[in-house]
């Protein structure tokens, strides 16, 4: 098992997670990958549009392979996280029903730093998802490439308890995940505690307020997350650039969630 140190890790892998987590132990991903499964998202009818004015200020960008190609211009220098898995839609039986969608030659064509993929932990396609995780850690630890795992829940929202994350995120470490992508809960140091690898909060649906989104960060953060992977929340706002540069305040500059709302506030103003 690789700790959070970083230890027993290949050049190529060392590298490419310094490109995803900061020298600061910090990360904010942007991701745009929600087409793969609600086709074209609100905000996101064009992807290329909506993160232009976003990108300089997120570590990574995750995304699929065809918004890659097609929306994502190709002398871009932001680490790019692939969505490589797939399968069910929004409008179809089971969220749950997930296969690899993408193989090892098109993840270093397309010069990926790292891929991501979605577990589904608790449902009926558990060990297949997981089977795919296992899979997918095989083929990229090859070439140095790390795997992020996301612990999805589908439509069963309720389900992100700490109970039921913390399993989810061991699971998906175990199994070979770099890092694992989870959503924010009640008792996050509990999810964190248990993970041996870093952890990334999810946004999920827009919240209420903007306020929340700062408050949930924060407390994420406080309690060992590495940073976020946060996308709704972000280019759904209505002030999206003041949305992540107040983000990056809390993630990267230790400000705290008042003192990001304020951020957020004055460049609102601007
Ligand atoms: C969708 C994803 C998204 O990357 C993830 O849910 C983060 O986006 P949001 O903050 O909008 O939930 O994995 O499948």
């Amino acid at each position: 098992m690789v700790d959070k140190n970083g230890d027993k890790m290949d050049w190529g892998m060392k590298n490419r997670m310094s490109q995803l987590i900061q020298k600061d132990g910090r990360c904010l991903f942007l991701p745009i990958d929600h087409g793969y499964f609600q086709g074209p998202t609100t905000k996101l009818e064009k992807p290329g549009k909506t993160v232009e004015p976003l990108m300089e200020y997120a570590d990574a960008l995750f995304v699929t392979r065809g918004a890659l190609r097609n929306c994502i211009p190709a002398d871009n220098t932001k680490p790019i996280i692939l969505r490589v898995s797939g399968g069910p839609s929004v409008i179809g039986e089971n969220l749950a029903n997930e296969e690899l969608t993408t193989s090892i030659e098109e993840i270093l064509r397309l010069n990926a730093t790292a891929v991501g993929i979605s577990i589904f932990v608790g449902s009926e396609y558990e060990t297949q998802t997981v089977t795919n995780l296992a899979y997918l850690v095989d083929e990229c630890e090859n070439f140095g490439i790390p795997v992020m795992a996301v612990t999805a829940v589908g439509k069963e929202l309720e389900k992100r308890d700490a109970r039921y994350l913390g399993l989810a995120s061991r699971i998906a470490a175990e199994i070979g995940a770099r890092v694992v992508k989870t959503y924010w809960c009640d008792n996050f140091d509990k999810v964190v505690e248990g993970c041996p690898v870093p952890v990334v909060m999810a946004g999920g649906p827009r919240v209420d307020s903007d306020k929340e989104v700062f408050d949930f960060v924060y407390d994420g953060i406080s309690k060992g997350a590495a940073g976020v992977n946060l996308g709704r929340n972000v280019w759904k706002n209505k002030y999206p650039v003041p949305m992540i540069r107040a983000l990056r305040s809390i993630i990267h500059e230790g400000y705290t969630a008042d003192e990001a709302n304020n951020l957020f506030e004055e460049l609102k103003s601007e």
